[in-house]
């Protein structure tokens, strides 16, 4: 048999996540840093992390939570509103433990209402961004209600984030989560400086996923699953070797009734088998190969940060994720509850 059993790789970092706070917090962190030596922590609480008091805090809480034995580093972003003071991003250059800002659209996807109701309020920020080196991260999708949802990402590289990448050409962007073929070509296409994260549902999943015999509510997160041939793209992007897409897991668990309900929330829980279901993804394109790259060397170069030192060793075994995991006092429903996934991460801490 030639199949590969089992690959080594560098200890790979999650370019973003949602860690939530409290229990919540508790209850998702310990299944990140087993795999991850960093994370950028989106800042989408509520309230949302706006200044660097808060984001120092949160990092606290944080590592409070790192379980006893794991090494994990957060790294924290600011959530930029119309009001972003520009000694604001000064003082979070200076902290040391802030690595880039994220724009939210307002209105674009969950805790978003105090996001950017116009991309001319962040000016100032952005000029000082640029200016120090802070890596802007930007949801991109637009959010007027007449624009179908399908195309919210392409519009708002045409409207907002190309105008962008020219009005601030040394400002570091990351478009994060790309769901389409536009993206991708737009990524590759752009100057210096423009890279994007692609999350394990967005490579492993077309929209059809959403809608198989009956209504889905676990595949649906923001910016929503697209065609079978943006995935297409997506993966080709991710195992291309470009230095420009990294992994980002976009893991944003919310409690089960959250979910299943009528307007039930965006996001998508991948943190606890996050590297393999990347190994899935990579696997059915023939790349196992370059996932090393993806998830453990591309992220860490751009941010200009040093690539981690430790290994994972992901092997071929077959398991079943749970139906759910506790998550506080609710429950947690994880991306292929009950059903089987095919690599399992062995790391020095796990048996
Ligand atoms: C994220 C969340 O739940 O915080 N949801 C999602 O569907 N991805 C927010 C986000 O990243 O858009
Ligand atoms: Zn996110």
């Amino acid at each position: 048999m030639s199949e590969i059993q089992s690959l080594t790789l560098r200890r790979p970092d999650d370019w973003h996540l949602h860690l939530r706070d409290g229990e919540a917090l508790a209850a998702v962190l310990p299944f990140t840093a087993r795999q991850f030596a960093r994370a950028v922590v989106m800042p989408n609480l509520k309230p949302p992390v706006t200044t660097v008091e808060q984001a120092g805090a949160y990092r606290q809480r944080i590592l409070k939570a790192v379980p006893h034995g794991l090494q994990f580093t957060p790294l924290m972003t600011l959530y930029l509103t119309n009001v972003t003071a520009p000694a604001e991003i000064l003082k979070a250059k200076a902290s040391g433990f802030i690595v880039g800002c994220k724009l939210y659209p307002a209105g674009a996807t969950t805790h978003s209402d105090a996001g950017v109701t116009a991309i001319e309020h962040i000016y100032p920020a952005l000029e000082v961004m640029q200016e120090c080196g802070l890596v802007l991260q930007v949801h991109g999708e637009v959010t007027q209600p007449e624009v179908d949802i399908f195309d919210r990402e392409s519009l708002f590289i045409e409207k907002t984030l190309a105008p962008l990448t020219e009005r601030f050409p040394y400002l570091k962007v990351v478009f994060e989560h790309v769901t389409t073929h536009k993206a991708v070509e737009f990524v590759q296409q752009a100057r210096q400086g423009v890279a994007a994260t692609i999350t394990p549902q967005h490579l492993l999943h077309n929209r059809n996923a959403i809608f198989q015999n009956g209504i889905r509510p676990h595949y649906y997160c923001l910016p929503v699953l697209k065609r079978e041939t943006d995935r297409q793209a997506l993966i080709n992007a991710a195992t291309s070797n470009n230095p420009r897409f990294f992994l980002g897991t976009d893991s944003a668990p919310h409690a089960q009734h959250t979910k299943e309900n009528a307007c039930g929330c965006a996001g998508m829980f991948s943190a606890h088998a996050a590297l393999e279901l990347y190994a899935e993804a990579f696997e059915q394109a023939g790349k196992l190969d370059r996932l090393d790259a993806f998830a453990s060397e591309h992220g860490a170069d751009f941010y200009g940060l040093p690539q981690n030192s430790g290994e994972v060793v992901l092997e071929r075994t077959e398991w079943t994720a749970p139906e759910h995991y506790p998550f506080g006092q609710d429950r947690l429903i994880p991306m292929r509850a009950g059903e089987k996934i095919h690599w399992r991460v062995r790391t020095e801490h796990s048996a």
